[in-house]
């Protein structure tokens, strides 16, 4: 596989600042990183995003691997976080008051960026920010999904019975943080792959 110029090798090519084009200026670990959180944060805006519905892969309950799709619903670059809404009574959030070390995994065939996200998470249903998300989302259609009077995962008699509706106020609506710890960020290209481990303060370029 041919590798492409790296970085170093680009910016010795006498060309000035000016002169690089956007793909270019995605060169730089700082360029890199500043799209992947644009991007993110796009996801959250954007239905189409493909970066929208990452996997979150948590470990069971039993010790082994679990892995759903979720609506990736705000991030903060500052706070270095993500935000996801959940079920209190599902699976995923049981197993994260277990384990709190779980994984994103983004895909966009647009960008040819997989993007997997090491997150320490935390879950709230009673915090008041909680509280605050709920009184918006509780306007909103998706507000049942987060009100049905059995728990996410119960067996049920058949595949058409009706969810039944707990009244608004018992609400299971519940709040997952994830604080990013590490980005393993690979880019597909027919010029050559790149891939790196982003820390906080740290840029690593990888084998892809
Ligand atoms: C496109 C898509 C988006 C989803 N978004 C969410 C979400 O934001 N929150 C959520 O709890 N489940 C969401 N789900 C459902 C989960 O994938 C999963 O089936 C459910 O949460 C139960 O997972 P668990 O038993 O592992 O907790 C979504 C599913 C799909 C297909």
């Amino acid at each position: 596989m041919t590798r492409r110029n790296s970085p170093k090798t680009i910016l010795n090519n006498s060309r000035t600042c000016d002169a690089l084009n956007m793909k270019d200026q995605l060169e730089t670990p700082e360029a890199i990183k500043d799209q992947i959180w644009r991007e993110l944060s796009r996801a959250t805006q954007d239905r189409h995003h493909a970066w929208r519905t990452p996997v979150f892969a948590t470990t069971g309950l039993d010790g082994t691997v679990n892995a759903r799709t979720l609506v990736l619903r705000a991030v903060d670059r500052q706070a270095n976080q993500f935000q996801i809404y959940t079920d209190s009574r599902s699976s995923k959030a049981e197993e994260i008051t277990q384990q709190k070390n779980a994984m994103f995994v983004f895909w966009s065939k647009k960008l040819n960026w997989q993007l997997r996200v090491r997150v320490n998470v935390n879950v709230s249903t009673n915090s008041s920010h909680a509280q605050t998300l709920w009184q918006q989302v509780k306007q909103t259609a998706s507000a049942s999904d987060y009100t049905s009077t059995s728990a996410p995962g119960i067996p049920i008699s058949s595949e058409v019975q009706a969810v039944q509706q707990n009244e608004m106020h018992a609400t299971h609506f519940a709040v997952i943080t994830a604080d990013v710890i590490e980005m393993d960020w690979l880019e597909l290209a027919s010029n050559g792959h790149r891939r790196a481990r982003i820390s906080l303060d740290a840029w690593t370029w990888l084998t892809p």
